[in-house]
């Protein structure tokens, strides 16, 4: 079994699911490479104490990433902190010649995003790749394998969203995710919109344009210490793009949404595929079940299947039992050592998200701030 010595640079909610994906890499018997997280860095020392409690093999702790990054036992990086230090402690990671894991949205915005690109053009010995872990539940893998059969025939419409819900209470106090300073001006689109887009991209199908409708519902928030504050960032986003099948060469509509303030909607990442021989529909809201229906020119039914654990990467878990978050988390992860190690995928879908899709992404959230702007179509390019 090959060891990946890792860093974790921001040790909040995103860096606790990582190590605990490591802690239970005996889940996936199949694997031949494993993770070892041997360093961490916070600028909060408080996160510090978990790490110790719980990681034996972490040997550096400390609150400055280039420390980390000065470690010759650290072959890896997982970075998740704020968007903000996106550009500056990726571009870091890559320069130390050290693999990297990054979080979305890769960059606060395009020029971060395109100097990132242009780091990774310069260190071809680094690997990367960019969180998105919803593609990995097995209902999503199974759309997946439909896509590779060409099943679906030609496309009619895509839809695929991620929402939340917490934000439609006024009196959730303002955090980092919501100030345009260090979540970016792609609002929502930042945060949940990689995740949108992972399976679409992966699909080929690739936006040419958009019109896109933001909206700022809540307006100013709690700061937490009594006084209210300015909340400018995008609540929720809509986009309505123009894409061609690259199968049959038709054009068809593919709607995107990204929105905080989704009535009754906890964490819902969900995916409908309509096409002329086959459609299917998956939402993380029933997280085994995949909606299917075939079309062979008798009845049109909907048909549901209980997905049990019939994931990308073998798991110890039974077959039938049900697949969640903390599995979506190891499976991804499973995913970037496979990958790092083989130089390939066991199938399309059963990947983290390319620096190349993280770009398009880049591209396509530009345009929807310009198509809200001038309340027009604007071309992705
Ligand atoms: N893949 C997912 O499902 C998912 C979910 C949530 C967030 N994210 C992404 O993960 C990233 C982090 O989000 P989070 O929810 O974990 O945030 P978080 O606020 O819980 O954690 C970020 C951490 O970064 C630390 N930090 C800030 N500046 C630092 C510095 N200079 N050096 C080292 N550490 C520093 C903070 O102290 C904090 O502990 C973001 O890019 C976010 O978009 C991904």
């Amino acid at each position: 079994m090959k060891t990946i010595r890792f860093g974790v640079i921001g040790c909040g909610l995103m860096g606790r699911e990582f190590a605990s994906a490591a802690m239970r890499w005996g889940h996936l018997p199949a694997m031949d490479v494993r993770p070892e997280i041997v360093a961490i860095c916070d600028t909060n020392q408080d996160l510090h104490a978990w790490y110790r409690a719980h990681l034996s093999s972490v040997r550096q702790v400390t609150d400055d990433y280039r420390v980390l990054l000065a470690n010759e036992q650290v072959d890896s990086v997982y970075v998740a902190v704020p968007h903000h230090l996106h550009e500056a402690i990726y571009c870091a990671a890559i320069r130390a010649g050290k693999h990297l894991m990054g979080e979305k949205p890769f960059g606060i915005d395009r020029p971060a995003n395109e100097r990132i690109m242009q780091c990774l053009g310069e260190h071809p010995g680094v690997f990367a790749r960019c969180s998105s872990e919803f593609p990995f539940y097995p209902a999503l893998q199974r759309i997946g394998r439909m896509i590779d059969d060409a099943a679906f025939g030609q496309v009619i419409e895509i839809e695929a969203g991620f929402l939340h819900s917490s934000d439609l209470d006024p009196n959730k106090p303002i955090n980092w995710k919501r100030m345009v300073e260090f979540n970016g001006d792609y609002g929502s689109m930042g945060d949940l919109g990689m995740h949108v887009c992972h399976v679409p991209f992966r699909a080929g199908w690739t936006p040419r344009t958009v019109r896109a409708i933001l909206s700022n519902i809540v307006r100013q928030r709690p700061d937490g210490q009594g006084a209210v504050v300015p909340c400018e960032t995008w609540d929720n986003a809509t986009l309505l793009c123009d894409v061609v099948d690259p199968s049959s060469g038709e054009p068809f509509p593919m709607t995107l949404k990204t929105q905080r303030v989704a009535p009754g909607e906890k964490d819902t990442w969900y995916l409908k595929v309509l096409g002329t021989k086959a459609c299917a529909r998956f939402s993380t809201k029933n997280p085994k079940r995949l909606e299917r229906l075939e079309y062979d020119g008798g009845e049109q039914i909907w048909g549901q299947i209980d997905m049990g654990h019939e994931t990308a990467y073998p798991s110890i878990t039974g077959g039938i039992f049900e697949f969640g978050f903390s599995d979506a988390i190891l499976q991804m992860w499973a995913a970037f050592l496979h990958e790092l190690e083989h130089g390939q995928l066991p199938s399309t879908f059963a990947g983290c998200v390319t620096p190349e899709e993280t770009a398009l992404s880049h591209r396509l959230f530009t345009a929807a701030l310009q198509s809200q702007e001038t309340a027009s179509v604007v071309r992705v390019e």
